[in-house]
């Protein structure tokens, strides 16, 4: 009874725990953040909070998140069991593995994606072609309102596409397109402080969304798994072109009881097609919503984009001759709080810190936000001011962008980061290049308010591109 009726002893403070329930209830989905601002002002940077009878650890500030993220990373890479790796992925695949599988995973991900270019200077060219095919389909649009998601999100999944299965899609591709919506619907209903995503018994709740994940999970699974269909049956060790291409040339070579499995394939492309596409593309729309609503600053990237590189293809090497663009993608990847309460971590052994136990297995979130949102780091945190990450001599300040973490801390450090930040900038660059972007009407702005899913989303606004 004592196990169902309290918060267990040794555990970080928190609000009062009631019998069998706990805290559920206490923090509403949708308002997950600026519930947890208030729970640390009432409990400090480290409490608990108590799903039925589960504990799930909250750790607020940059110390604190540095500490045990980088510092102790080996002890706090694992994730805590959720209904992903609990039901839908049995433990496989790259985001919510754990142990020695993820390691595994994870070094291959990384080594295979580096020789397709991944936080090198080439991959540049894959993406530009992406961005120009997106001009292309931008001029459609010229001088009417409409939303660039669909779009938007087209573009940056054809990146992540073409490394993955060596290949982009049209923007007219009723199957690519209807699973591209289906990603964000994905983004939008996912949501780490449901308790059914901790207690995946109550998936069979209605309210639990369990039926449309797994449904999206199916449709992108059945996608994706005639793109492999297809790898198998043309492959040559000798040409290995993409990412399914490197796995099972590794799968080959390793044999029956490795983690190279025909399952591990599926999971670890439907996630990086998840993970590759919402994300850029969502912090892409903040940025426009950010040059709509300062237009001051819209005028003064053109400006330098224009003395700097006039029309000509933007290239990463331009980043270090635009520290403006630079400022402004990192105030916007603040503001837009993009993973506000980072992925759950989990201690893989029993820790001790600031006299709280933390034991293994643990549902711990390091929030991000609370980097992101720090006065002492950011002064005057609620205002848009991208000349913070300037430097006295109008460069990139290094201090202040190591300590923006958008992308978390650590051994689980986002994968993507580097093509993420390409996309970031050669987008942008172009869009600002190309088009003037107006509001559909100047005196009512869209709102800069987010939605939380899995990620924070802007919700959806029109746009007015004029041909520059
Ligand atoms: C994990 C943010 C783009 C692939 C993560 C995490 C965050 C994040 C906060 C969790 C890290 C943790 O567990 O502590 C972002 C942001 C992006 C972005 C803000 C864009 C602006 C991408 C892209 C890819 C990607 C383009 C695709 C290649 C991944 C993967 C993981 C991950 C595979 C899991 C890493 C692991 O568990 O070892 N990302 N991400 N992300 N991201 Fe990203």
């Amino acid at each position: 009874i004592l196990r169902y009726t309290g918060r267990p002893k040794g555990l970080p403070p928190g609000p009062t725990c009631y019998p069998i329930i706990g805290n559920v209830g206490l923090v509403k989905p949708s308002e997950a953040v600026q519930a947890h601002r208030n729970l640390r002002k009432k409990y400090g940077d480290i409490y608990t909070i108590m799903t039925f009878h589960k504990p799930m650890i909250a750790v607020h500030g940059y110390d604190n998140i540095r500490e045990l993220l980088v510092k102790h990373g080996d002890i706090f890479s694992d994730r805590p069991l959720t209904i992903i790796n609990g039901v839908f992925n049995k433990g496989k695949g790259l985001v919510w593995s754990s142990g020695p599988l993820w390691k595994e995973q994870r070094t291959f991900a990384l080594t295979t994606m580096r020789k397709f270019g991944f936080g090198k200077r080439c991959l540049q060219d894959q993406i530009m072609e992406e961005v120009d095919c997106f001009m292309e389909e931008l001029e459609k649009y010229e001088n009417k309102p409409f939303d660039i998601q669909n779009i938007l999100n087209t573009s940056v999944s054809n990146v992540i596409c073409s490394l993955l299965f060596g290949k982009r899609f049209e923007y007219e591709d009723t199957k690519f397109k209807r699973l591209v919506v289906l990603l964000n619907k994905l983004f939008a209903t996912g949501n780490a402080s449901s308790p059914a995503f901790i207690f995946p018994v109550l998936r069979h709740l209605p309210m639990s969304r369990y039926t449309t994940v797994q449904n999206i999970f199916a449709d992108i699974d059945g996608f994706t798994s005639e793109i492999i269909a297809e790898h198998r049956r043309n492959f040559d060790g000798n040409n290995i072109n993409d990412f399914i291409d490197g796995f099972l040339l590794e799968q080959n070579e390793a044999g029956e009881n490795s983690t190279f499995t025909d399952e591990q394939l599926k999971i670890s492309v439907r996630e990086f097609f998840a993970a590759g596409t919402e994300t850029t593309s969502t912090t892409i729309r903040w940025s426009l919503l950010f040059l709509l609503h300062h237009p001051e600053w819209q005028q003064k990237l053109r400006d330098i984009i224009d003395a700097v590189i006039g029309q000509s293809q933007p290239k990463m090497e331009h980043k270090e001759q635009l520290p403006l663009v630079e400022a402004f993608i990192l105030e916007v990847q603040r503001h837009a709080n993009l993973v506000p309460l980072g992925l759950p971590h989990a201690p893989k052994e029993d820790f001790h810190y600031k006299g709280y136990h933390l034991p293994k297995g643990t549902f711990m979130f390091f929030a991000l936000d609370s980097v992101m949102t720090d006065p002492e780091i950011f002064p005057e945190p609620t205002k848009f001011k991208p000349e913070r990450f300037l430097d006295n001599d109008g460069k990139c300040n290094g201090e202040q962008k190591e300590r923006l973490i958008p992308f978390s801390t650590g051994r689980r450090l986002c994968l993507g980061d580097s093509l993420a930040k390409m996309e970031l900038f050669l987008f942008l660059t172009r869009l600002l290049q190309k088009f003037e972007i107006k509001p559909e009407k100047s005196e009512c702005l869209p709102s800069l308010e987010g939605k939380l899913g899995i990620t924070n989303m802007p919700a959806p606004f029109d746009i007015v591109l004029i041909k520059r």
